[in-house]
């Protein structure tokens, strides 16, 4: 068997303490050397619940450590960059959740400090991995939907603001609201199925109507991030809007922390010359639609998410085999660089009541 991972895991709140950690302790190729947190108490509580010799409350200790190989950054969102470019710099690895980074100078700044290192810089893209995306890139790649030259996605929350008053609803420290937070989930899944066409032009829309409302939630998924009562709240609810790509494809995207819809939907629609298709998350649902014999025929794959959950644990996996066994990364650098160009134009977009070429 190859050589084990050394990773160190930095920030221990939700994302961690859910997926990465547990994620790592299936794993027998990955071995956690150490956990940082600025939370003490956290931090500790965190090593001895998974078993981790170090713990550390300054991350540039981590980084001075001798016994590592790479990083897992799971910070908010303002310190991904910060963390992964001085990472790159002293040699290691980096994992780092999504978003990439909060403004484009800094993604691009990520992207050429790993190409001067030449170590793995990957940020978190799980939905590809989820057992329902891989069926249909699979689908798509062997041509049997043609070109896709449209579609629609979103993740729309009925009410699920995450750590309402903490840093997930204060700009400076996440870049934005759902369309930062959401938007790069749904729309990196839209643009891998659709086979990477580049973005080149976005309009958008932004609100905020929900910053007074009642602290109520019916989404699960919004149980992320320490809530403040008495914190910031200026980012967007609800962002909607539309991208154009170089090969004449367009995406239609929507997402929200709180809007007045029917129910919680995270959704991936693609309409291609030959078939079109829904990926949803109501029930795992897959479905293709096309034609056959003159007659319209909905082909329903018997397929399940159930054993990858969300997908963190694979694309973890994957990192692991990439920098230990030298496979293909699913992820390039570039599709960050285009991620965030196009999520940062978009909130121009919506200040300036214009399209914004890319
Ligand atoms: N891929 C997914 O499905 C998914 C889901 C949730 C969150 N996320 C992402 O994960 C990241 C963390 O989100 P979360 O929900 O776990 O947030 P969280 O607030 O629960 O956890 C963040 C942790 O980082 C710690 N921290 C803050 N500053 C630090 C520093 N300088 N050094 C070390 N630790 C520091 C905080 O004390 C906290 O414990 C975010 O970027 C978020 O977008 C991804």
């Amino acid at each position: 068997m190859s050589k084990k991972l050394r990773i160190a895991v930095i920030g221990t709140g939700g994302i961690a303490r859910n997926c990465h950690l547990p994620a790592y302790a299936n794993m027998d190729n990955v071995e956690v050397v150490a956990v940082c947190d600025i939370l003490p108490e956290r931090v500790k509580e965190i090593a001895e619940k998974f078993n981790i010799p170090a713990h550390y409350t300054d991350y540039k200790d981590v980084l001075n450590l001798n016994n590592l190989d790479a990083v897992d950054i799971c910070t908010p969102n303002y310190l991904h960059s910060v963390i992964a470019i001085e990472a790159l710099e002293k040699g290691l690895h980096v994992f780092c959740e999504k978003p990439d980074a909060m403004n484009v100078e800094k993604v691009e700044a990520m992207k050429a400090a790993s190409e001067k290192s030449g170590k793995t810089l990957m940020i978190m893209r799980n939905n590809r991995f989820l057992t329902t995306s891989i069926f249909l890139k699979k689908y798509i790649d062997d041509g049997k939907m043609g070109n896709i030259y449209a579609g629609r996605c979103g993740w729309q929350r009925r009410r699920g603001i995450p750590g309402r008053g903490g840093w997930f609803t204060t700009k400076e420290l996440s870049g934005g609201g759902p369309l930062i937070d959401l938007g790069v989930h749904m729309i990196d899944l839209s643009i891998w199925l659709m086979g990477n066409p580049k973005p080149v032009a976005v309009t958008g829309c932004t609100y905020n109507k929900f910053a007074d409302s009642e602290d109520i939630s019916d989404s699960k998924e919004s149980r992320f991030g320490d809530r403040n009562t008495n914190g910031t709240f200026d980012v967007e609810d609800l962002a909607m809007g539309f991208i154009r790509f170089d090969n004449g494809a367009c995406l239609q995207i929507e997402f929200s922390w709180a809007s007045n819809v029917e129910k919680e939907k995270r959704f991936v629609e693609l309409r291609g010359e030959k078939a079109g298709s829904i990926w949803s998350s109501d029930d795992d649902m897959l479905k293709i639609f096309t034609e056959e014999y003159g007659k319209t025929v909905d082909y329903l794959p018997n397929i399940s998410n159930k054993a990858v959950k969300g997908g963190h644990e694979e694309n973890l996996r994957h990192f692991a085999d990439v920098v230990l066994n030298g496979e293909k990364p699913i992820f390039e650098p570039q599709q960050g660089v285009d991620m965030i160009k196009i999520l940062t134009a978009i909130y121009e977009s919506a200040k300036t009541g214009r399209e914004v070429q890319l």
